[in-house]
């Protein structure tokens, strides 16, 4: 059994050497306890043993072969050269030495920029919420379908993360921003929540308009989709079938969930911003936006990586078969902008995000290797560009911001 003088031993050591008899070692026999006392170290059972003195027996007894097999406990150091972004061998408990050093900078750089939805100050939205006349029905549409879509989609965003693609990715400096990433989808999902909630919307109606609303269903189905066959928890990647898979899980949710479906939302909540209207709201989906870059950056270098290091996989055909897929999320959210902007509004229309829309496809595209679809199309909204990175626009929303790093809260003046 391990003890605190296997600590004393020289650095270099192994504390167990992997030709050592661990079951001679450590025991392989695990009784079942009898008679534990409930309450408190002072009762006895009946062999007069108290809880704790039980627990220690216990332990003993405890059989640890199979969780030391799992460590390989003795077994080498890590070498860089070890690691790999799918199909590793080597161990995932040990972050360090880094391989993928973009990684760890896009987990540093997620901690350093931090926010909860309640520092953003809600009640001009919620003045102009309740008032008759501060917006038309196509803007209250407007933001009640945004909600609507958004409110769930990072539910399936941060679903497919954790249930799916952490165990697949086998890299642990891409499985800590994953975490991170997970942890900011619920952010993400907790500001839709907060607006809702600000503006006394009725819950039910939003959180459930992806079972309702069409446009919206058929976003968050198609994303379901591709979740449905690396969810299975006995899927294991290893094969180029099920390594295709995975990678074509993470180009759906990446480059299309994340990188195309969150884009006419977010232009045009941010447009109403710009025109001063609903400018809590639209802080939120700034500050959204700003994590959203990042997610599709990270997702962008992971497929790559897989790409490269497996070149097997990127065949004529599956490159076919992935710029169809990007394509047709690009066919569901040009029919998401025509639901949601019927008519010309906050001087957008639905032909101007289809330009948008393309011009991103390309951009999607061609950050995985593929060949653009739509040459010459121009972004018809640069300040979206502009936004993407908030220190380039402290004062957008005629607050700004002072500091936003991790450990305080933000502070306006
Ligand atoms: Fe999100
Ligand atoms: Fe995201």
């Amino acid at each position: 059994m391990l003890d605190w003088n296997a600590f004393n031993e020289p650095e270099d050591q192994p504390i167990v050497s992997p030709k050592q008899d661990l079951r001679a070692t450590i025991g392989t026999v695990s009784d079942q306890i009898k008679e534990v006392p409930s309450s408190n170290s002072t009762q006895h059972n009946q062999e007069g043993l108290t809880a704790f003195e039980i627990a220690q027996k216990a332990l003993e007894k405890m059989d640890l072969t199979p969780a030391f097999k799992e460590l390989e406990v003795g077994a080498d150091r890590i070498h860089v050269d070890d690691k790999r972004m799918i199909n590793c061998r080597a161990d995932l408990n040990q972050l360090v030495p880094f391989k993928y050093d973009w990684a760890w900078t896009k987990y540093l750089d997620g901690c350093a920029n931090h926010w909860m939805p309640q520092e953003i100050n809600m009640t001009q939205d919620i003045a102009l919420w309740r008032s008759n006349d501060g917006l038309s029905n196509d803007e209250r549409m407007l933001v009640k379908r945004n909600l609507g879509f958004f409110s769930t989609a990072d539910s399936l965003v941060a679903n497919n993360l954790v249930l799916s693609i952490y165990r697949l990715i086998t890299n642990p400096e891409c499985r800590q921003y994953l975490l991170r990433q997970a942890f900011e989808e619920a952010i993400h999902t907790h500001a839709y929540q907060y607006c809702i909630e600000s503006l006394g919307m009725d819950e039910g109606e939003i959180f459930n308009m992806y079972r309702e609303v069409p446009a919206i269903a058929k976003k968050s189905t198609w994303a379901l989709k591709y979740t449905q066959a690396i969810g299975d928890q006995n899927f294991q990647t290893g094969t180029t079938e099920t390594d295709q898979e995975l990678l074509q899980n993470l180009i759906a949710f990446y480059c299309v969930l994340e990188g195309l479906f969150f884009y006419c939302g977010f232009t045009q909540i941010l447009s109403m911003g710009r025109r001063n209207k609903m400018t809590g709201v639209a802080e939120q989906f700034q500050y959204i936006l700003r994590d959203e870059s990042m997610h599709v950056n990270f997702g962008v270098d992971v497929i790559n990586q897989i790409k490269n290091e497996n070149p097997q996989l990127w065949t004529a055909e599956f490159q076919a078969k992935m710029t169809q897929m990007i394509l047709e999320g690009l066919a569901l959210e040009i029919e998401y902008a025509r639901d949601t902007m019927p008519r010309g509004i906050l001087g957008m229309n639905a032909q101007m995000m289809e330009d948008y829309l393309k011009f991103i496809a390309n951009r999607r595209l061609t950050q995985i290797g593929l060949s653009e679809q739509f040459p010459g199309v121009e972004n018809p909204f640069p300040w979206m560009s502009e936004i993407m990175d908030l220190r380039k626009e402290k004062n957008f929303f005629e607050t700004r911001v002072t500091e936003y790093q991790v450990g305080g809260a933000l502070s306006w003046d």
